[in-house]
């Protein structure tokens, strides 16, 4: 029998979940191509050993960087690197539950469907990521209960209030992980003259990044390029200066966690009152993250046990009950 597998594409991190067995891979998304041909040369982790040691003619990409709907052959290619990775080459082709973001149109679906399908799969269950991320927190979205769960991804945070297995009202925001990383590029253009890559801004936002001041002051070294002169350059931060930076991106998934709390029914605000709102995705996982929304909505606001695996655990707990839905 084929293996049935679930798989989370976010534009970080891409996880695979083998039914009965739990998480089988998780790695970075990003892809190097030669630029020449076009063609992709190196996929996942593999690609990512490449990052600043390639020759000019081979390019590091983060091909869903902006979502997964728009890059039809890259995600076949994707997709059936790591099928294979996980499932061998088998004769009979596993189902996929997969999981989306809630914006996808009609047609979008279909593409990404075709997509999956033109990776060796043999039938796709598409699944909300918010849906995902909730039950892989442990949330009993059965009930006709309202709870509010906040996914912050890399490219997206979508904030959802789910009943009965639905998402009842949700908003999406181009503000997450990544955006926190420019703000924090942005900052050191800015204050200190320096320009640091993608992957150093990320790395100082995962030391020492924190939302809210604090009276610690930790102080982190920041090598990078002297905006000026060109020339390297080290400076010292410190962490007030990181939540500084990072300022105006919580704020703005606080205030968007505000709004559809004001777009909400009635019954389920007093639900969520009761329940909480919880924070999915590794872009949550920023300290003071959780209290600054807690202060913003006035609901209890909880980060759930490993923020990143809770899609794809999710994902895995639909696909472990497939047999039944089939
Ligand atoms: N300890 C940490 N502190 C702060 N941010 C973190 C931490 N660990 C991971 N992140 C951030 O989490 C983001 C990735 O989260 P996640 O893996 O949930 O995204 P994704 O599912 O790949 O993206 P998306 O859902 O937007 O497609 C990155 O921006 C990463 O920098
Ligand atoms: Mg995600």
């Amino acid at each position: 029998m084929g293996k049935d597998i679930g798989i989370d594409i976010g534009a970080s991190t891409v996880s695979v979940y083998l039914k009965g067995q739990g998480i089988a891979l998780n790695e970075p998304s990003i892809i190097a191509i030669d630029k020449d041909s076009g063609n992709i040369v190196k996929i996942g982790e593999e690609a990512r050993l490449l990052t600043g040691r390639t020759p000019g003619n081979i390019a590091i990409l983060r091909p869903f960087r902006n979502g997964i709907n728009i890059q039809y052959d890259i995600l076949t290619k994707m997709l059936a690197f790591f099928v294979r990775k996980v499932c061998g080459s088998r004769i009979f082709k596993p189902r996929a539950a997969i999981s989306v973001p809630s914006d996808l149109s009609q047609g979008e679906e279909r593409l990404v469907t075709e997509a999956v399908l033109a990776a060796g799969i043999k039938k796709v269950y598409l699944i909300d990521e918010t849906i995902a991320a909730a039950s892989g927190a442990g949330l009993d979205i059965s009930l006709p209960s309202g709870n509010m769960v906040i996914n912050i991804g890399g490219h997206m945070t979508a904030i959802s209030v789910i009943s009965l297995n639905k998402v009842i009202v949700s908003e999406l925001l181009q503000t997450a992980g990544d955006s926190c990383d420019e703000a924090v590029i942005s900052y050191l253009c800015k204050s200190h003259n320096l320009t640091v890559r993608e992957e150093t801004a990320e790395e100082l936002k995962k030391a020492i990044g924190i939302i809210q001041q604090s009276d610690r002051q930790p102080e982190i070294k920041v090598h990078g390029i002297g905006y000026y002169d060109g020339l390297p350059r080290t400076i010292s931060l410190s962490q007030n200066e990181i939540a500084e930076a990072l300022t105006v991106e919580a704020d703005m998934i606080a205030g968007a966690a505000v709004s559809l709390l004001e777009k909400t029914p009635p019954e389920l605000i007093a639900d969520i009152k009761k329940n909480g709102i919880t924070l999915t995705g590794g872009g949550a996982m920023l300290p003071g993250l959780s209290r600054l929304i807690g202060e913003a909505t006035g609901i209890k606001t909880e980060l759930a046990d490993n923020p990143p695996i809770c899609a794809i655990m999710g994902v895995g707990s639909f696909l472990d009950r497939l047999s039944e839905l089939a």
